[in-house]
């Protein structure tokens, strides 16, 4: 058993510190947020992920784990896990400050000998900058990189059972004492050094990234040649050498990290001399299917006076409260500007999502938001949603498009009751098209007239990735 401080009570801080702390582990969690400490003092976790209020409940009931604000509280630990954000600078390059900042707000408390922990995911050479600063070398403080791969959604399940443990470490020392705290997680611990593991986390989330965007690609050569591409995606799936994660086709990715670390990968390559062309196709293939939702939903609602497009989803994805980066906001935020009434409906995120963007009519319930809307947009792929009772919803809407935007719901029978329905290169029996009607606007161009290359008069951005929708402005921070 160790004594460990975490710094940030966030989704990788809080679940790093009460899962720690359910591995044996005395933790003590520092957060700088007066309303999220008062709320974890009593029990009451800021994020929603399965498990975690119950986790923290229990190990705050067994005193294996307290929330202070003050940064002495870290006097004892021979540990110090860092999971403060690092967001985007407007350059696209990770900002750091939080990281420095925490570190140095430790440093008049820390004990002589203690391992600082970087769970941040931080520009490669971060950890080693850290730890050449000299109160951290006076002390013989020695700073470890321990990339955190947990997905939101399944965080307490993953940091317990996670694919392996990565260590990057210029001490072997130091890594062995890290990798004890892991004792008795069954998972392979693999110790490099820092800059590894440092890129090894960037690139994992930019190659998961590239899956996603790859098949949206297809998915747009799919509906053009008329195949399916769900049943593309199934059979290069089964391929072994490709496995069948993250190759739906749909809106495209969000949240908090692969946007951001697509970006700051990027930054970092261009920094030290290196062309990135696959980062900016990745991340520009990714808008574009913003662009393609927001654009048929407008087509469909064009001429209609008073339209109204309700968004069923608003998380960046299901089983998670978080909005950063997500599609759904993101065409919110474009349909609002283009004087649509936006209604939408989440089972989790509508505080979150109100707080950004406050224009939007939300509902708690899923048929209140659809009732006379003329057109709705699957958004986020919650289990609710394909439950819904579409008779009743063909009857209560005013339209009849629905815009399919993760390939969830069924589209057969949704154009047998009478819907328009538009997917992402989904092939439907009832028209045999790959996208979606076949008097659809986008028939004649599934891309909506955007292009890769930048071809419909995007403008290029500060962070030099190409976009004519900036969706990252509808970020909750
Ligand atoms: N969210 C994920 O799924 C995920 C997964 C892997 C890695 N990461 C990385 O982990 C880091 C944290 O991400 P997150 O999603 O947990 O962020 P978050 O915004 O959910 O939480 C960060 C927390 O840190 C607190 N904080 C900020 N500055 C502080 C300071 N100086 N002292 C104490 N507390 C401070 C904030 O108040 C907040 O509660 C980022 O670098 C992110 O890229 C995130």
């Amino acid at each position: 058993m160790a004594q460990l401080a975490v710094v940030g009570a966030g989704y990788v801080g809080l679940v790093t510190a009460a899962c720690l702390a359910k591995l044996g582990h005395r933790v003590i969690c520092v957060e700088v947020d007066e309303s999220r400490l008062n709320g974890l003092a009593a029990g009451e976790p800021p994020i929603s992920e399965p498990g975690l209020a119950e986790l923290v409940r229990e190990q705050l009931r067994h005193g294996s784990l307290r929330f202070t604000g003050d940064y002495a509280g870290v006097a004892e630990s021979e540990f110090i896990f860092i999971a403060v954000p690092t967001p985007s600078r407007e350059d696209g390059s990770a900002d750091t400050s939080h990281v420095l900042h925490a570190v140095n707000s430790l440093i008049p408390h820390v004990r002589p000998a203690t391992v600082i922990v970087v769970k941040s995911t931080v520009p490669v050479g971060t950890t080693d900058r850290l730890a050449a600063m000299p109160p951290l070398l006076e002390a013989r403080i020695e700073v470890v990189s321990n990339p955190e791969f947990l997905r939101q959604g399944t965080a307490v399940h993953d940091f317990l059972q996670p694919d392996r443990v990565v260590i990057g470490a210029s001490s072997p020392d130091a890594a062995a004492r890290v990798a004890r705290l892991y004792s008795s997680i069954e998972a392979p611990i693999v110790a490099v050094d820092t800059r590894s593991a440092e890129l090894a986390k960037y690139t994992a989330n930019a190659l998961l990234a590239a899956r996603v965007s790859f098949m949206n690609e297809i998915s747009h050569i799919a509906a053009a040649v008329d195949a399916n591409v769900d049943d593309v995606a199934r059979i290069v799936g089964m391929d072994r050498r490709i496995g069948p994660a993250f190759l739906r086709a749909g809106l495209g990715w969000g949240g908090s990290c692969f946007p951001k670390d697509v970006l700051a990968l990027a930054a970092v390559a261009n920094s030290n001399g290196c062309r990135t062309p696959i980062l900016q196709a990745v991340y520009e293939t990714n808008e574009l299917q913003r662009e393609h939702a927001a654009k048929l939903l407008l087509d469909a609602v064009r001429t209609i006076p008073g339209p109204i497009v309700a968004i069923l989803g608003l998380a960046f994805k299901p089983n998670t409260d978080d909005v950063r980066g997500s599609p759904a906001l993101g065409i919110a935020q474009h349909l609002l500007a283009e004087g649509v009434i936006v209604r939408a409906h989440d089972p989790f995120a509508l505080v979150n999502a109100s707080r950004v963007l406050p224009d939007v009519e939300y509902s708690e319930d899923a048929y209140s938001a659809l009732d006379g809307a003329d057109a709705i947009l699957l958004a986020t792929e919650w289990e609710e949603y394909y439950d819904l009772d579409w008779i009743l919803v063909r009857e209560s809407m005013r339209g009849k498009t629905v815009v399919d935007g993760r390939n969830a719901l069924n589209g057969v029978l949704l154009t047998d009751l009478g819907f328009r329905y538009w997917s992402f290169g989904r092939a439907t029996q009832s028209n045999g098209n790959g996208t979606g009607p076949h008097e659809g606007p986008m028939d004649s161009s599934p891309l909506g007239g955007a292009t890769h290359t930048n071809g419909n008069g995007a403008v290029p951005r500060e962070d030099g990735f190409a976009s004519a929708l900036d969706f990252r402005g509808a970020v909750a921070e």
